[in-house]
């Protein structure tokens, strides 16, 4: 089984294979998503502060966490190629201090990290990049600068804004980035910026024409129910399987139904 790399990722796009990205944070979830062999990669993402730490928001996310849950992931993993995301106040005290974090995640078992933000955060991609570690840019809507923005809204719907995240991806391109996550920008500006430069877009809320997609899995799976974005697809209610799942061994042990003769050690 032939390991995804940075190759594939700008390959996907010359040839207009759409790539396809979940975020994982666990060994049993990485190993399900790689075993399925469709997907490209896997995002540790600091959306762990939301769906595994039950925090409103990603900023509460550290280094060490992220470096554990990819520790996790890669035991999982095979084939896919594995993101870590560079969590808020990871590299904002100093680029020296970022480029350390990183190199801790790449050591953790990630083959790339990724750096919310545009123009600001070039010179620290440029140190990632000389240091040998690929690297994913995320424009659009930045999670980690939702107090900058006044919340989780789209962003990109005036002139002025739009240019400036097209120039942003433009200037990641040029640091160095071998993919940019697009999020939830209007469909228009998703499939500028993917017109715009030659390495792949991954979007996420950001329409249908950027070069592949990105969704947190435990939104795909219907399990996590805090939020309902517009952007987001449930393929199953995980949450009602999962909770059914869960009241019928209740009821069974209750009911004396489990264990049986077949569960049972002579
Ligand atoms: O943290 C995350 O999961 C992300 C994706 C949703 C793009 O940044």
């Amino acid at each position: 089984m032939k390991k995804i790399t940075v190759l594939d990722f700008l390959k996907s796009k010359k040839e207009g294979r759409k790539l396809v990205l979940l975020t994982a944070y666990d060994y049993t979830f990485a190993r399900l998503l790689d075993e399925t062999g469709v997907i490209d990669g896997i995002l540790v993402g600091d959306s762990l502060g939301m769906v595994i730490k039950g925090e409103e928001d990603t900023l509460s996310v550290d280094i060490e966490e992220v470096a554990y849950h990819v520790m996790s992931v890669k035991k999982g993993v095979k084939r896919t190629f594995i993101i870590a995301d560079m969590p808020f106040g990871s590299y904002q005290p100093s680029f020296e201090k970022g480029v350390e974090n990183a190199v801790y995640l790449i050591k953790s078992g990630a083959d790339a990290v990724k750096v919310e933000g545009g123009s600001e955060v070039v010179p620290f991609i440029k140190k990632l990049v000389s240091s040998g570690i690929p690297v994913m840019g995320h424009v659009g809507m930045t999670p980690q600068y939702k107090n900058v923005f006044g919340g989780y809204r789209l962003r990109g719907r005036d002139r002025e804004t739009e240019e400036k995240i097209k120039e942003d991806a433009v200037s990641l391109e040029e640091a160095g980035v071998f993919s940019i996550v697009v999020e939830m920008v209007p469909e228009r500006l998703g499939m500028a910026i993917t017109e715009s430069v030659k390495v792949p877009t991954i979007g996420i809320g950001a329409g249908r024409y950027t070069d592949g997609q990105i969704l947190v899995l435990y939104d795909v799976l219907g399990l996590y129910r805090d939020l309902d974005i517009k952007f987001v697809k449930r393929y199953t209610d995980g949450y009602v399987i999962f909770n059914n799942a869960i009241k019928r061994y209740a009821e069974d042990v209750r009911e004396g139904r489990f264990p049986t003769e077949e569960n049972v050690y002579d």
